[in-house]
């Protein structure tokens, strides 16, 4: 067949672009510093979107009913994340890979088999599935930037003890903006362009200093003030925070890495998501930007569930004096919906079916604590609860969320401080929210500003009469 010279122009031209990506496949693979793999492909996502935006930038992506204005704009297409992508009826995919994927794919720790969230958070902020060189170049780049400055840890162990843990983790990450170089760069003057490098600094140490002030925390609340002890260079983020929290068993080790992994991002319209990206929008530095979005993960309705499922369970075990008997559960259950309560750990705004994030803490259980009373529980819960939700006839979706099973995994390796679990839902959330930071800045995302209106605006806009 002959081939014209237009198409073995295109021909040419399509094995030229194969091959500098697999050429820059290759060498991003063997590239060990995040930094320098972003700086490579900063340029070509930014101008990936400029001749997208150039073709496609008054094409519609959807409609806004009233509903939706009133309904927590739910489904209005308004926002740009990179890192996630959350289907409604499959559950999260972490820069195209499921949670399955990445359990299978992602570097493991020292004898484990969960994923690291060292590696997690490279494929977030690249796109591309780490090395085992790769993620342990992060563990130690983490590792050397975790000390806090002094005013931080005088600041946390002067906060009173009836102080909410996550009231003190957003207090010592405001606190921590005394560190910030991108709000020195900026007020130096810095260009535009370079924003993007001051948010990543910013963002690697603010992710190697959390557990830091999460485990002061812990010990200040829990442990007499005892001291956290020294960062192990050799080891990764979640050992060396399992043993400043006191935790020795290696298996509490494995479970944070997944933990860890799992909760770090569910796409962009969630609260504390939202809140980093539009506090990151007016140039609030990432400590700034990340601590407003940790207040937003304080509520009930969010990140503090996995407390409330736990408060759940505890109240249900002393009402029904520890008989879990289907019909007595039951009942219990429909005298919380009686009550004006929500079921802590079920429901979700976007998700649709049971919550992968819930399947594979299940499956942990399932395999290191298959006779944990509580674990059962769960389980019996996850059988009980949908039906009655779905009777109520306005629950959209019954099923269970990542808190209905987070708190009895860490109970059972003695962690029953339950007051304490948003603030490790906060460790790992900074994962996705500053991985998607650092692209809202490489990406130049202007100030975010979406229209309001009055009910008598929209009356008027519909043609609507009093
Ligand atoms: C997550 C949540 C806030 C989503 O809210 P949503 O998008 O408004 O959910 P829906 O559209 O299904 O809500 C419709 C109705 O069902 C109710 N509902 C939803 N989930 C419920 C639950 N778990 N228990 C009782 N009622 C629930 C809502 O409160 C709402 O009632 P209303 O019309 O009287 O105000 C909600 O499911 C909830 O409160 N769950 C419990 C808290 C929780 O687990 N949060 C963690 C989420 S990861």
């Amino acid at each position: 067949m002959a081939v014209t010279s237009q198409t073995s122009k295109i021909l040419t031209s399509k094995l030229t672009q194969q091959f500098v990506n697999l050429l820059s496949r290759t060498l991003s693979s063997e590239v060990t510093n995040l930094k320098d793999v972003l700086a490579d492909k900063i340029p070509r996502e930014q101008e990936k979107v400029k001749q997208f935006r150039k073709d496609f930038g008054q094409a519609k992506i959807g409609d806004v009913t009233v509903d939706m204005a009133y309904g927590g704009m739910r489904g209005i297409k308004g926002l740009v994340t990179e890192t996630s992508v959350l289907d409604p009826e499959e559950g999260i995919r972490f820069r195209g890979l499921s949670i399955p994927e990445c359990q299978e794919k992602l570097p493991k720790g020292k004898g484990g088999a969960e994923p690291l969230p060292e590696g997690l958070f490279w494929l977030l902020v690249t796109g591309d599935v780490p090395t085992d060189a790769q993620v342990a170049a992060i563990s130690k780049e983490w590792a050397n930037r975790a000390d806090l400055p002094s005013h931080v840890v005088t600041m946390l162990n002067n906060f009173p003890a009836n102080l909410h843990p996550m009231s003190q983790f957003s207090a010592a990450i405001t606190a921590l903006n005394s560190e910030s170089k991108f709000a020195k760069a900026y007020s130096d003057g810095v260009h535009k362009t370079k924003y993007w490098e001051y948010v990543y600094e910013d963002s690697l140490d603010l992710i190697a200093k959390l557990p830091t002030v999460a485990a002061t925390i812990y010990r200040n609340l829990y442990r007499d003030g005892s001291s956290i002890g020294t960062i192990d260079a050799q080891k990764d983020w979640s050992a060396n925070f399992a043993s400043m929290l006191g935790y020795s068993d290696p298996q509490f080790t494995e479970l944070l890495r997944l933990y860890l992994t799992i909760h770090s991002d569910h796409e962009g319209g969630n609260v504390s998501a939202h809140t980093v990206h539009l506090v990151g929008s007016a140039l609030s530095d990432p400590y700034l930007s990340f601590a407003a979005g940790m207040n937003g993960l304080a509520g009930p309705l969010h990140g503090l569930a996995n407390q409330e499922v736990l408060v759940f369970l505890n109240k249900m075990k002393i009402a029904l004096n520890e008989d879990f008997s289907r019909t007595k559960v039951e009942e219990f259950v429909k005298k919380t919906l009686a009550s004006g309560q929500v079921v802590p750990g079920y429901g979700h705004a976007v998700l649709r079916k049971t919550d992968p994030r819930y399947t594979c803490q299940r499956e942990f259980a399932l395999k290191h604590l298959p006779d944990d009373k509580m674990f059962k529980l769960v389980a019996e819960l996850y059988e009980i609860v949908p039906p009655i939700l779905l009777e109520t006839g306005k629950v959209k979706n019954p099923w269970p969320n990542v808190d209905a099973h987070s708190g009895v995994l860490l109970q059972h390796y003695g962690m029953m401080e339950m007051n304490y679990y948003t603030v490790l839902f906060g460790v790992s959330r900074a994962l996705g929210t500053l991985a998607s930071l650092i692209w809202d800045r490489a990406l130049g995302l202007p100030l975010e500003r979406p229209k309001s209106m009055s009910t008598d605006g929209l009356m008027k806009a519909v043609g609507a009469k009093h």
